[in-house]
C-alpha cells in the first residue's frame, strides 16, 4: 500500500492503477462501517484507493474539527489490511485554493433536516467531494447509507454534472447491541452510550410497527419520542427517497431519520423501509 500525501504523486500513482477503481472517501478514525466500505470496493473493482481528509469546510464554526478523532497509525493498518492500494491523506494548504469556484449542495435538499440544523454542511460535502473525485477519478464511488442525506446530494451531484462515476451506496453497520458504528462514537462515556442505544431502539421499535401494519407518520413518530424520551432528539422525520416528508409509509420508498444530541455528542442514525 502507497501513502500518499502530494497532489503530484497522487496524479502519478493514479496514472498507473489500469483498470476500474474503487474509492472510499473517509474523514479517518476508521471503524467496521468504513471497513464495510472498502471491502465492498475491493470485491467490485481492480483497485482502491482510500481517502483520508478530516476536510474543515464541512464543519460550522464551533462545531467538532479540532477534536475530531485522528487516528492516522490505526487507519494505515486497517487499510494495509484490507488490501488497499492508495492511502490518500492531502493537506488543506494543497487542496483548497484561494477564491476558488464553490459549489452550492441543492436548495431543498442541502438545507433541509441535516442541512437545516447544520447550514452550509453539505456545501462542504460537495466541494470536497468534487475536488477527490477530480483527483482520484474512481470509475466507482462507495458511501454509507448512514449518512442517508449526504448520499443523496452526492447522487444529485454526480447526476447534474454529468459525473463520470458509479455512486454505490452500503448499508449501515451497527454494534451488535444496534448502536450505528460512528467516529463520533468514541466521544461517548459509558452512561451516554447506554443512552445512545435508544436511537437504533426507536428505529426497530418503528420498523416493528410497519411490519404489523402501521402506516401512520404521526403515530409512529409520536411512538419513537417515548422510547428516546431521555435523550434530546433535535428531529425525527420520515421522508421518502427524495426527502420529501411522508404521512403515510410508502414501503420501498421510506427513510426514517433521527438526531439526537447524547450529552455534547450530535448522533445521527436511519433505516430504510
Ligand atoms: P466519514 O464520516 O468518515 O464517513 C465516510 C463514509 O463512511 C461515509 O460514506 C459514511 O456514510 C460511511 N459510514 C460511516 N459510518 C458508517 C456505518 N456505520 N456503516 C456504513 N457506512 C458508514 O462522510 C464523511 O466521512 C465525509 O462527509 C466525506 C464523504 C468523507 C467528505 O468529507
Amino acid at each position: 500500500m502507497k501513502i500518499i500525501r502530494e497532489l503530484e504523486s497522487l496524479k502519478a500513482e493514479r496514472a498507473g492503477l489500469k483498470g476500474s477503481v474503487g474509492f472510499v472517501p473517509t474523514m479517518g478514525a476508521l471503524h467496521r462501517g468504513h471497513l464495510s466500505l472498502i471491502r465492498k470496493a475491493k470485491e467490485e473493482n481492480d483497485h482502491v484507493v482510500v481517502s483520508v481528509y478530516v476536510n474543515p469546510t464541512q464543519f460550522l464554526p464551533g462545531e467538532d474539527l479540532d477534536r475530531y478523532p485522528r487516528r492516522e497509525e490505526s487507519d494505515r493498518k486497517i487499510c494495509e489490511t484490507a488490501g488497499v492500494d492508495l492511502l490518500f491523506m492531502p493537506k488543506t494548504e494543497e487542496l483548497y485554493h484561494e477564491d476558488e469556484v464553490a459549489l452550492k449542495a441543492p436548495a431543498y435538499l442541502g438545507y433541509i433536516l441535516e442541512g437545516n440544523r447544520r447550514p452550509g454542511h453539505f456545501d462542504g460535502v460537495v466541494q470536497v467531494v468534487m475536488k477527490l473525485f477530480g483527483l482520484v477519478q474512481p470509475t466507482r464511488a462507495y458511501f454509507g447509507k448512514k449518512d442517508a442525506q449526504q448520499l443523496r446530494i452526492l447522487q444529485k451531484m454526480q447526476e447534474d454534472f454529468f459525473i463520470p462515476v458509479a455512486i454505490v451506496p452500503v448499508d449501515t453497520v451497527r454494534e451488535e447491541d444496534g448502536l450505528a458504528l460512528s467516529s463520533r462514537n468514541a466521544y461517548l462515556s459509558p452512561l451516554e452510550r447506554r443512552q445512545a442505544l435508544l436511537i437504533s431502539k426507536a428505529l426497530k421499535r418503528a420498523s416493528k410497527m410497519v411490519m404489523t401494519g402501521e402506516r401512520s407518520v404521526s403515530r409512529i413518530k409520536k411512538e419513537m419520542m417515548e422510547t428516546m424520551a431521555p435523550i434530546e432528539v433535535e428531529y425525527v422525520e420520515i421522508v421518502n427517497r427524495d426527502f420529501r416528508p411522508l404521512s403515510q409509509i410508502e414501503l420501498q420508498n421510506s427513510i426514517i431519520l433521527v438526531a439526537a444530541k447524547v450529552g455534547k455528542t450530535r448522533l445521527i442514525d436511519n433505516i430504510w423501509l
